[in-house]
């Protein structure tokens, strides 16, 4: 990532309406309401991050452990994090088009996943959309054999993948 003026930093509350405008512009196909980008930064404030480009909220990470194998349903709130085996699970990367191509995404995936094996994962997973797959492969995911997924990915769009790779 290149330039003083574009930085990642620990996401705020206060961020939360700058969050919510951006999924507006990036994700307009899988809306999730602003009081579920507010349990996700309360449930695992480490894994949610902004981006700034001179100051201006311009992108946002939310990550967080997630039981592996499966993934939250869109627009969802879960009040805690589901027990069991987990994985490091990304849950939306957004930037602003005005954003993309100066590495910021692959700084904080690399940030993310840096905190991921740190805190004793082995393993991080998402689920791809909008044609972000090749994206992730380059980030060293791969797409798992999951038949058991079809439906709940369904829920995301149909071309949907989930994805996943190990921290070792
Ligand atoms: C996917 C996204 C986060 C990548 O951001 P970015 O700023 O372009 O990424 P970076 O600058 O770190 O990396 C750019 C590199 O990744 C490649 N890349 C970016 N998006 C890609 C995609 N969807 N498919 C394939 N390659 C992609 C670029 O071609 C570029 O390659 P280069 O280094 O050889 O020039 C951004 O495009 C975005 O927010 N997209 C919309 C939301 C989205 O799809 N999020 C992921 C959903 S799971």
């Amino acid at each position: 990532m290149t330039g003083k003026g574009i930085h990642w930093r620990a996401m705020t509350t206060l961020d939360l309406p700058a969050v919510d405008a951006i999924a507006a512009v990036v994700h307009p196909a899988f809306p999730e309401d602003i009081a579920v980008f507010a349990e996700r930064l309360r449930l695992y404030g480490d894994g949610a991050w902004l981006l700034e480009i001179g100051g201006a909220p311009a992108g946002y990470l939310l990550s967080h452990p997630w039981p592996a194998g499966t993934m939250p349903r869109l627009n969802h709130l879960y009040r805690m994090l589901p027990a069991g085996p987990q994985t490091y699970y990304l849950h939306d990367l957004a930037l602003l088009p005005t954003a993309r191509g100066f590495g910021a995404a692959a700084a904080i995936v690399k940030r993310a996943l840096a905190h991921a094996r740190r805190a004793g994962f082995a393993t991080a997973s998402l689920v791809a959309v909008s044609g972000s797959a090749p994206f992730w492969e380059r980030h060293g995911f791969a797409p798992a054999a999951t038949p058991e997924l079809r439906e709940p990915l369904l829920g995301y769009e149909a071309a949907a993948r989930y994805m996943v790779r190990g921290l070792a």
